[in-house]
This record gives C-alpha cells, structure tokens and sequence, in this order.
C-alpha cells in the first residue's frame, strides 16, 4: 500500500484511518519519501488551537523550488513543465521545460536581488496569467522573498490596500494584459495604487502588450534588460520549514481583507500530496486548471502542487468567450489535456451557450474533470460530466478555502463513488465535522451543521499578516479546539459532505469571495448615500449577485436613479474591481434594523432572493414598516 498514491476506495479508507490514528507519522513517512529536505525535522507537529499556534516539521530546512524545479532536471529536464496558451490562439502556445524553467526562475531571482530584495521582504506581484507571473513566484520563494499576489483585475485602490498592509517594497508587474478582444492598461492602475503607497521604492514592469506606459524615474524599471544582464544560476536560499512563503489576501465579512500567511514545508508537502491524488496525476498527463494565480486555486494547483510532481501545467491567459465559447475545448484537444479544473461559475455560463461548441472537438484525452469555489448546481454537474466528461470522466468537486491551502474535501476520482453536488469525503489527514448553535458537535449521519475541522493539517494558514488576533478571533473562537470554516454543510447517510454555502456575510460571486463591509463602505462614500446593505441572491450564472439596498440623503433624493446607479457601480469598480459591481440597486426608504441598531440581512436576503413566504418575526424590529415598503419596491 502506498501512502502517497491512493489507487481504489479501499486503500483511501486504510490510509484515511492511518492518518486520523497517528497524524505525525502519517505526514512523517510522506515528506520523508518525496521531498527534498536540506534539513530533517525536529519535531513533525506541535499545534496549540487556542493560541492559535501551529508547527509543521519543526527544525527542517528546504527551498521549495528545489523540491518545484531542481530535483527534476535529472529526469524530467526537457519535459514541459508551464505549458502558456495565450489570449490569442494565433500566437501560438509556448513549452517552457523544467530546465528552461530553472533558468528563469535563477535569473529572475538574480534581478530581484540586485534590486535589493531579501530573504523575509514582501514583494507584490500584480500580473496577468503569462509565464513571467509563475516565474516571479518561484523566484521569490527561491530567495525566501515572500510574494504577495494581487489578482490583476483589482482596482488600484485595492492593490494599493494590499501593497501597504504587508508593507511591500517592491511591484512587479506588466504594462497591460489581453482578456479576451480586451486590452487593459495596467500599468496605470500601478501607478495611481503607487501614489498611495511609499514604501515601494522598486516596479520592475514586465512588456506584455506593448502598450504606452509613462515610467516613473528611479522608481519603475523595465524587466527585460535587468533579465538579460542578470546571471542564470541562482542558488536557492535555506529556508526553515516554518518561514512564510506567501501571503494571499482574502475577503472577511468585516473590515480590510485578510492577508493569510502561509510557511514553506507543510503547504509544499500537502499541495504536492493532495494534487497527487485529486487528480490522479501520471507522468505523462498535461494538467490545465483555469483558475488564476492571484487566487489560491492558482497557487497551489497551478504553480506548487503540479511542479512538486513534476507535471504538466497549463497557464491560460485568455477568457472562456475568446475567439468564441469553444476556446476551452479548442485548448483541452490541442494540447490533450488530461485534467481540467475549472469552477462552476465557467460550466454554467458555456452550459448556455450552443453545444456545438463543445461537440465540435475531441475531448477523450480527459480523465478528470474538476470544480471549485462554491456549490455547483446539480444541472451544471450533468451538463459537466454528459457533455464533456462523456460520463467518462469523474468529476471532483473540491471543497477548500484560501485559509486551508490546498484541497480538504473531495472524491478520489476512480475511487470515490461521486454523486452531484457532494464534495464526498475528506482527504487523508481532514478530520471535518459539524457543530450546533449550541456549539457542540454533531453526531451521526444525515444531519446538517457549520462546518468546523478538528485537527492541523500541513497546508493551512498560520496567522494574518500583521493581526493574529484577527486570525484567532475569526477563525478559532466560534468553537472552542476547531478550526471554523464559516462553510454550512449536510453529511448525508453514507458520511458524504455536500457544502450549503457561506453562513457568514461573504458573498461568492463568480467563484470570488466578496465581503459585504468593503462594498459598502465603497458606496458609502457616494455623497448622496446614508446608508447600504449588500446581499447575495440567487444568479444563474454567477451563482450569487450582489443586490444592493441603499437609502438616500435628502440631497440625493431628487437625482435621476440610473444616474446614481452608474455612479454607485463605478464607485465600486474604483475602489474594489468590476468583480463587486451590484447587478440590483434599489433605492429605500430606511433599512431594517433590530433594537440595538444592526441592519437585518436575514430579511434583506430573503426579499432578494424571491423568498418572502416567511420572513420570520419582524416585530421586534426597531422600524417594521419599511419592510412591507421595500418588498413593496422590490427588483425582483
Ligand atoms: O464557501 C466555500 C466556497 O469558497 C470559499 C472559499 O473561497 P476562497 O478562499 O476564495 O477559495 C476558493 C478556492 C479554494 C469556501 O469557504 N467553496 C470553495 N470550494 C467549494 C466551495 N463551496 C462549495 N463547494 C466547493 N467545492
């Protein structure tokens, strides 16, 4: 039996058992026998819930591009290890092998250290899904620099938010990116986010588009030039296992979004350890997940968890739509994709169009089709699996989080007998469960609760950047001794989880994780607005939308509502990134609210979503009558 490669359902239930028996020695014998320590470990595991403090492989030093990129060139040198399909297929795609990898990765790390960067500095990346945005990740993490990524469709005033929060002293990033017939100017997002920000005294710009940029002296220097003086070897900096590799940020339902720090040994064990298995990689698959880098899905099953095996992995710059909605499927027969991940949000919107698009081509090379980032929708799972699948090819529904790292929850595709909108069973090593309002667990089977888990796993998130606090407070305080998920979940008869959705204020939309507080304070600041409250509703597409409810001050009261609508959403855009706009407005009189002044979101929620049947008792409201007032004036 090999701990590492679960083959059949049996052998998941005997290395499951293992791995709850004994956690230290199951996660022991993994890292011994497919990693590459310059250090072995003192202690495998040492955690504290309450501090909250978590260790993995104490004592243990390594670089993880070594373990990405060095320890395959002997074997596996010119095999492909970033295969880059651009926004236009006309350019054609391009193989990047893992020696030429290792080159520009050493020679990107070489530059970052002629600009001054050190082991310990925060470096933010804000860059479209081209090689040179997987390059400077590895390259930071080989000279312990640590990225910070900003997915490349934020407004500047939320990458400059990020930039100050982990004190960045240096941007990368490009002069525009393509995004189907779009081209964005992206360096001037950059340089009005940089106005904000004065600790970044370096901007190294990499040339995508070729589009006109102004560089601003002694600050923004062009990449290539620096690249084709630097040197081609770098040797990777000794990195303790416990050393943050990265921070990502992600949205809570109150305040500035969250920087989650993740370190280098137990992330690089569990990404490697749960790609593996989820998607069953062999030597010769090519693996395509569509997410982008600036999310977590990119980081750790994109760039860590692929390259740790030696794999295949696809980088696609462009949109679903571009040239036309057969673009997935033109990309999984060209390069004979073998696993595709995707996230529901994509499946619903291609399900609508004509199924001569994916009809069209050949897409038998696939053997696992995967999903992630919120509950599909049953209708998408059968339109996934009979239309591209070809009820061939299991389906893995992954459940995880930006907080948890890699994969928890998921079948083993092969092994796990799947059913539609169950994301089954936990990985080796995920000891899930569900507790009560009452905050005590829950038993047995059949039975529906938050969703909590109970014991460290490799990959999780060790603090929030700057603020642990926070990182206890909202992660670890709801239930004493367990990591809380703010996912609701169902376990049904055989012990399989299907995931509910969010039971706190973050709303996810497209896939994108929103909190409620910065869109609010966005629209907020519209001088014509007292007051808002944001809150999902049921989209076909999207998953959820944002519905907005917003009450006027007087001076606004007279202005002409779409105007005003225009207005909100650009606010928005400015402040957040187009991914927050609210596809409702509505314009109220007052805001539910309760006695001590907190606006009811239940009733919001329920009016948005068309379910008013019973809204519960609202008489203990402070001001029951805009209710009937706003189901009255209601957008649905
Ligand atoms: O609500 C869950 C939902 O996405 C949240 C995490 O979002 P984020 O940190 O942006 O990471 C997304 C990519 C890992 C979760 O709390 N979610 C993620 N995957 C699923 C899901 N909900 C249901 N089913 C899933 N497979």
């Amino acid at each position: 039996m090999s701990n590492y490669h679960i083959k059949h359902l049996e052998e998941y239930w005997q290395v499951y058992r293992k791995s709850v028996r004994n956690p230290e020695n199951f996660w022991e014998e993994i890292a011994e026998e497919h990693f590459l320590w310059r250090k072995k470990w003192d202690k495998v595991l040492s955690w504290d819930f309450s501090k909250p403090e978590v260790k993995w492989f104490e004592g243990a030093q390594l670089n993880i591009t070594e373990n990405c990129i060095d320890r395959h060139l002997a074997t596996r040198g010119d095999k492909t290890a970033i295969l880059f399909e651009p926004n236009d297929p006309s350019e054609g795609a391009q193989h990047i092998t893992y020696k030429e990898l290792h080159e520009r990765v050493s020679t990107m790390a070489n530059v970052l250290k002629a600009q001054g960067v050190e082991k310990g500095d925060r470096v933010c990346i804000y860059l479209p899904m081209i090689p040179e945005l997987a390059v400077a990740l590895l390259a930071c993490a080989r000279i312990g620099a640590v990225h910070s990524v900003v997915f490349a469709g934020f407004s500047a005033t939320a990458l400059a938010t990020r930039i100050n929060d982990c004190d960045c002293k240096m941007v990368i990033c490009s002069d525009g990116s393509y995004r189907g017939k779009k081209k964005i100017d992206l360096k001037s997002i950059v340089d009005e986010a940089l106005e904000s920000c004065p600790g970044v005294t370096t901007n190294l710009v990499v040339q995508r588009t070729g589009g006109e940029v102004t560089m601003k002296e002694g600050r923004d220097i062009w990449l290539q030039p620096l690249l084709d003086q630097a040197d081609t070897v770098c040797k990777a900096t000794v990195m303790d296992a416990e050393d943050s590799l990265f921070i990502l940020y992600t949205s809570g339902s109150t305040g500035k979004p969250k920087g989650m720090v993740h370190t280098t040994g137990g992330y690089m064990v569990y990404t490697a350890y749960s790609f593996k298995n989820v998607f069953q990689y062999r030597e010769n698959d090519v693996y395509w997940c569509t997410a982008d880098i600036g999310w977590i899905t990119g980081h750790s099953y994109i760039v860590y968890g692929p390259l740790c095996n030696g794999a295949t992995t696809v980088m696609f710059e462009g949109v679903p739509s571009y040239p036309d909605y057969g673009r997935f499927w033109e990309i999984v027969e060209k390069h004979k994709i073998t696993q595709f991940y995707t996230a529901p949000t994509a499946i619903r919107a291609l399900a609508k169009e004509n199924l001569d698009y994916v009809e069209k081509y050949d897409l038998s090379s696939l053997k696992v089709l995967g999903t992630v980032g919120e509950p599909i929708n049953e209708e998408a799972w059968h339109w996934y699996n009979d239309h591209v699948g070809k009820k061939n090819s299991p389906i893995v529904d992954t459940w995880w989080q930006t907080e948890t790292g890699g994969i928890m929850i998921s079948p083993i595709p092969y092994s796990t007998p799947t059913i539609p909108t169950f994301a089954t069973l936990p990985l080796p090593g995920i000891q899930p469960t569900l507790m009560d309002e009452n905050a005590q667990e829950i038993k047995g089977n059949q039975v529906e609760g938050r969703l909590c888990i109970k014991f460290p796993w490799p990959s999780m998130a060790r603090t929030i950047y700057g603020n642990h606090e926070r990182y206890r407070d909202t992660y670890f305080s709801a239930y004493k001794g367990m990591y809380f998920t703010g996912d609701g979940a169902r376990r049904d008869a055989v012990g399989y989880y299907r995931i509910t959705g969010r039971v706190d204020d973050v709303i996810i939309v497209s896939g994108h994780n929103l909190g409620t507080a910065p869109i609010e304070d966005a629209i907020n600041e519209h001088p014509a607005v007292a007051e808002s409250a944001i809150v999902g509703f049921p989209h076909d597409i999207k998953g959820n939308a944002l519905y907005g409810y917003i009450t006027l001050k007087e001076t606004g009261e007279g202005r002409d509502q779409d105007n005003l609508r225009k207005e909100i959403n650009q606010l928005i855009t400015d402040r957040i990134g187009p991914i927050a706009k609210l596809d409702k407005i509505q314009f109220t009189n007052g805001l539910p609210k309760t006695r001590s002044g907190k606006i009811m979101r239940r009733i919001l929620r329920k009016i948005a979503g068309k379910d008013t049947g019973n809204l519960g008792d609202t008489s203990t409201l402070l001001n029951p009558e805009v209710v009937q007032d706003i189901m009255d004036n209601a957008l649905v």
